[in-house]
């Protein structure tokens, strides 16, 4: 699977099968993520945990033991070089029928952080557990989906604009960014906020963050950023899939916004 059919496909997964990850998806998911690169090249240094050997425990998982997680120099921009590159792995994973979930909160932290041998400078900002999805989801799951409206996004004309963020742009309108907007539009999301925002100006696309209260903490690390860094690599994906690669630069076009909506990057084909 590859593709639109990849981003539609793939969903956070909490409920798997009891199976263990096979030596061999460990080592390739390890062996990739260990390739990935990011648009601030900031390195994110990774690790395959197991929850019964390491101690760790995530109360939204069930029948998954192996856990992926990252860790990161706490640096400018680092927000969005994990999420980018972490979703890259999630991305690779969901191609070979893995399952995965972004968890920044609901798990033991200090036992992941210990695992990690986090030092001052760093940050784990996020983990998932990767296995074999179960054929049904347990209730707890159903019910954590229906809280956030994990199945539904907000519409293209909301999220993209073109030229400026007075005019919406509709898929008909987005000339070949479509499916790649597209795919921005379905990815994952802390709480399902969707944050990111777009300007397409010829061929150029300026990223945006719009901030939702709550999601920056006391040292200025903003969760929100990484929903930013997965909406870039969904960009980069869905470009790649049309044979175009984006290069990115941090230079703010200067476009009016609203006071909640933050220049983050722009990518250009
Ligand atoms: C940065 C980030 C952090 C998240 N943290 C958690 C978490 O702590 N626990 C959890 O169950 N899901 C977490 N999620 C998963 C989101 O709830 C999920 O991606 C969103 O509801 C959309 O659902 P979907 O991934 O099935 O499309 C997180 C997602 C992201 C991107």
């Amino acid at each position: 699977m590859q593709g639109m059919e990849l981003i539609r496909h793939r969903r956070s997964v909490r409920t798997f099968d009891g199976r263990a990850l096979a030596a061999e998806d460990a080592a390739d998911i390890l062996a990739f993520a260990g390739t990935v690169e990011n648009p601030c090249g900031i390195p994110v240094a990774w690790k395959l945990l197991s929850a019964k050997a390491d101690r760790l425990s995530s109360p939204v998982i069930a029948g998954a033991d192996t856990f992926i997680a990252g860790k990161i120099k706490r640096l400018p921009r680092a927000e969005e070089a994990f999420g980018y590159a972490f979703e890259r792995v999630v991305l690779h994973a969901e191609a070979k029928g893995i399952g995965t979930t972004w968890i920044a909160g609901t798990m033991d932290r200090p036992a992941f952080e210990r695992a990690m041998a986090l030092e001052a400078d760093e940050v784990m900002p996020c983990v998932s557990p990767l296995g074999y999805p179960a054929d049904r989801m347990s209730l707890r799951e159903t019910l954590m989906r229906k809280g956030v409206r994990a199945d539904s996004r907000f519409g293209f004309h909301e999220l993209f604009f073109s030229g400026d963020f007075r005019t919406p742009l509709t898929p008909e309108n987005a000339g070949p960014f479509r499916d790649a907007l597209e795919m921005v539009r379905w990815a994952p999301s802390a709480v399902n906020k969707q944050p990111w925002r777009a300007v397409v100006s010829g061929s150029e696309v300026h990223f945006y963050e719009k901030h939702s209260k709550g999601y920056v903490d006391a040292r200025g690390w903003d969760l929100q950023k990484i929903d930013l860094g997965i909406a870039m690599c969904h960009f980069a994906y869905g470009m790649e899939q049309a044979g175009q690669t984006v290069s990115w630069t941090v230079s703010d076009p200067g476009l009016g916004t609203e006071r909640d909506v933050e220049y983050v990057a722009t990518g250009r084909v």
